[in-house]
């Protein structure tokens, strides 16, 4: 279906068709992903990590993000384009407000993704109020890091379980269209997905959510630093890509490319005219 996606269209997509969400970074990952589909792409802040390769999310500017939304925003024509905003980004009500639409108006993005619950309900309702769609993002947030001492899963325990409903609850009362569940057992996402109206997109919360979200260079074997449980990589790029360009290299050492197809030749005439 060749129909723009919209927020309040994955929104009313709750209890519908599964919702397919992928990260991408710049145009070429950005039309691969809306070619295969998508109803949503993501420019996510892990692009810290897959693209800049720093250790976690939190070295990642606005400037930067909006850099790759605009790259991105060129190659995605179907799929609701939707920017993370970094850490520190939305710590006030102002500050989310500025990068958020800095986000939207030079970025191209056409929605933006916060982290947090209850802790950033008056965020997500002045930028919803403002115009700008908010998808949410609670349970393991990776911009919370050091706090969590590590990339480490959350609600586990009937106490944390019981804080993630609030959170969810509360970004759905904000205006959320949307949220991310990120590394929560399958039980807290069952439990929420059904407490809450707004779609649920999962990563690493089992098959019970609204949609599923996973980061490209995790699903095409580009990025091996480490590869949580809940990733499954369809392809091996990585390797493929080293294979191809070892190959380059010896055809360039022996002299097999370029080939006489790769080589521009000058009409006869003009040579002889040359050697005149
Ligand atoms: O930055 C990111 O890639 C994300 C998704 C994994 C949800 O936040
Ligand atoms: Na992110």
């Amino acid at each position: 279906t060749g129909k723009p996606v919209t927020a309040p269209s994955v929104q009313a997509s709750k209890n519908g068709d599964k919702i397919c969400c992928m990260t991408a970074y710049d145009y070429s990952s950005g039309l691969i992903a809306d070619a295969a589909g998508m109803d949503v792409v993501l420019v996510g802040d892990s692009l810290a990590m897959v693209v800049l390769g720093h250790e976690d999310t939190l070295s990642v500017t606005v400037d930067e993000m909006i850099h790759h939304v605009r790259a991105t925003s060129r190659g995605v024509k179907r799929a609701l384009l939707v920017a993370d905003m970094p850490f520190m980004s939305f710590c006030t009500v102002d500050k989310a407000l500025h990068n958020g639409g800095r986000l939207i108006s030079e970025g191209g993005a056409r929605a933006v993704k916060l982290e947090g619950g209850v802790a950033v309900v008056p965020q997500i309702e002045a930028l919803t109020q403002a115009g700008i769609p908010v998808m949410a993002h609670v349970g393991l947030t990776p911009q919370h890091v050091a706090r969590f001492g590590g990339f480490k899963a959350q609600g586990k325990s009937a106490e944390a379980t019981k804080a993630l409903l609030e959170d969810a609850q509360a970004v759905e009362e904000a205006g959320a269209f949307c949220v991310v569940l990120e590394a929560i057992p399958v039980e807290a996402a069952q439990l929420i997905t059904e407490a809450i109206d707004i779609p649920t997109i999962g990563i690493g919360a089992g098959n019970v959510t609204d949609g599923q979200v996973l980061v490209y260079h995790d699903v095409l074997g580009l990025f091996d630093r480490f590869t949580p449980k809940f990733v499954r990589q369809y392809a091996s790029q990585g390797e493929e890509g080293i294979k191809a360009l070892e190959q380059y290299c010896k055809d360039v050492r022996s002299g097999w490319f370029p080939a006489e197809k790769n080589t521009i030749y000058m009409p006869d005439d003009q040579m002889e005219q040359v050697r005149k």
